[in-house]
């Protein structure tokens, strides 16, 4: 948990940016955040309230948002009434004593989730945070304060902190379901590895989408905001226009804009697999480049394909280990156009405005 960032204290030991070091922390941080969480008793109070409440409103902005969703997926499948709301979009809504909010934030001071807690805690419903820093005015508004442990985060775009929160979110919501988190031992060794299997192809796939104008990402299930993850880094970090969607809702106008070359990045999470290979093949037969990252059984249509299969030792820690190739693209999108990783134009770590 980090106290207070005084970047000026935090070099990048021989590293070419802050990016790829935070990329190179993220297994670490998520072993570091299972760990802390796993012997923190706030959890196991969360956890009651998310449990006991009618409804549970997930609030977030940016990454911390596709984090959110996957929480949100994985609690809907379970039968829990779940409703992801985008942190500026909360005057939309109303809440009442029985549902509890999770509000997720890296830096815990960004405005438009803030104000949602502050709302929505004033209807009389228990609010859960889950922030990277310690003493943050989202966590002090909460009734229970959960923290990742990532460490600082100095690149603006997040990395390291999005993968620890799906760590935090995948050991919440097993706990909500009742079901055994043996799983999450593997999580640092999924990230690892991940990381050091796909950096070879993320270089290449980085390279070769740096000098295009637009692109997409298609996933399905968890692969959704796996691929919406995916997007929003690319438009982050090297300024390339990239819209995510559900793989079969492409055909449904998107696919209108694929000619030769388009590039289309497949996230494979192994669910529907079939159904996502048929998808590909629709944007292989209009030419797209289509590369596949699949964390689940291979899409391989054909010899053509392009696609790296990391392994997973359960197929829960699918979204952990997509997170890494999938900032990876970007970083090395952005080393190409020779834009800086770290400082992105227009963007700032925190918004504390509206
Ligand atoms: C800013 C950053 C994004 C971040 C979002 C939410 O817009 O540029 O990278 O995802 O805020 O930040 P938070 O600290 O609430 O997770």
């Amino acid at each position: 948990i980090v106290q207070q960032i005084d970047s000026s204290a935090i070099s990048l030991e021989g590293y070419e940016s802050f990016m790829i070091k935070e990329i190179r922390e993220s297994w670490g941080a998520v072993r570091d955040t299972i760990a802390g969480l796993m012997g923190d008793v706030e959890i196991g109070k969360a956890v009651k309230a998310l449990d006991r409440a009618r409804r549970v409103f997930v609030v977030a902005a940016g990454t911390s948002f596709h984090a959110g969703l996957i929480f949100s997926l994985r609690l809907l499948r379970n039968g829990k009434t779940v409703i992801p709301v985008i942190a500026s979009e909360h005057e939309f809504l109303e809440t009442d004593e029985d549902d509890a909010i999770l509000v997720i934030s890296q830096s815990g001071e960004t405005m438009d989730s803030l104000l949602a807690l502050k709302r929505f805690k004033s209807n009389g419903s228990f609010v859960i945070s889950l922030t990277n820093t310690l003493g943050n005015s989202i966590s002090s508004y909460s009734n229970v304060a959960l923290h990742t442990r990532a460490g600082p985060e100095i690149g603006v775009a997040a990395t390291k902190t999005f993968t620890s929160q799906v760590g935090a979110l995948l050991l919440l919501s097993s706990m909500i379901i009742g079901e055994s988190i043996d799983y999450l031992k593997e999580a640092e060794t999924v990230v690892a590895n991940s990381f050091s299997k796909s950096i070879g192809y993320m270089e290449k796939i980085g390279r070769e989408v740096a000098n295009k104008s637009s692109m997409y990402y298609l996933g399905k299930g968890l692969g959704v905001p796996m691929a919406m993850e995916g997007a929003l880094k690319i438009k982050e970090i090297a300024y390339i226009h990239a819209e995510a969607y559900p793989a079969g809702e492409s055909k449904h106008g998107p696919i209108a804009l694929v000619e030769k070359g388009f590039p289309v990045i497949f996230v494979n999470t192994g669910e529907l697999v079939d159904e996502l290979r048929n998808n590909l093949k629709e944007m292989q037969s209009r030419q797209a480049r289509t590369y596949v990252i699949s964390a689940g059984p291979e899409l391989k249509s054909d010899s053509e394909t392009r696609e790296i299969v990391l392994e997973v030792s359960d197929p829960r820690l699918t979204t952990l280990a997509l997170a890494p190739p999938l900032q990876l693209i970007a970083y090395y999108a952005a080393k190409e156009r020779g834009t800086n990783p770290d400082r992105p134009r227009n963007l700032a770590k925190t918004v504390t405005v509206r």
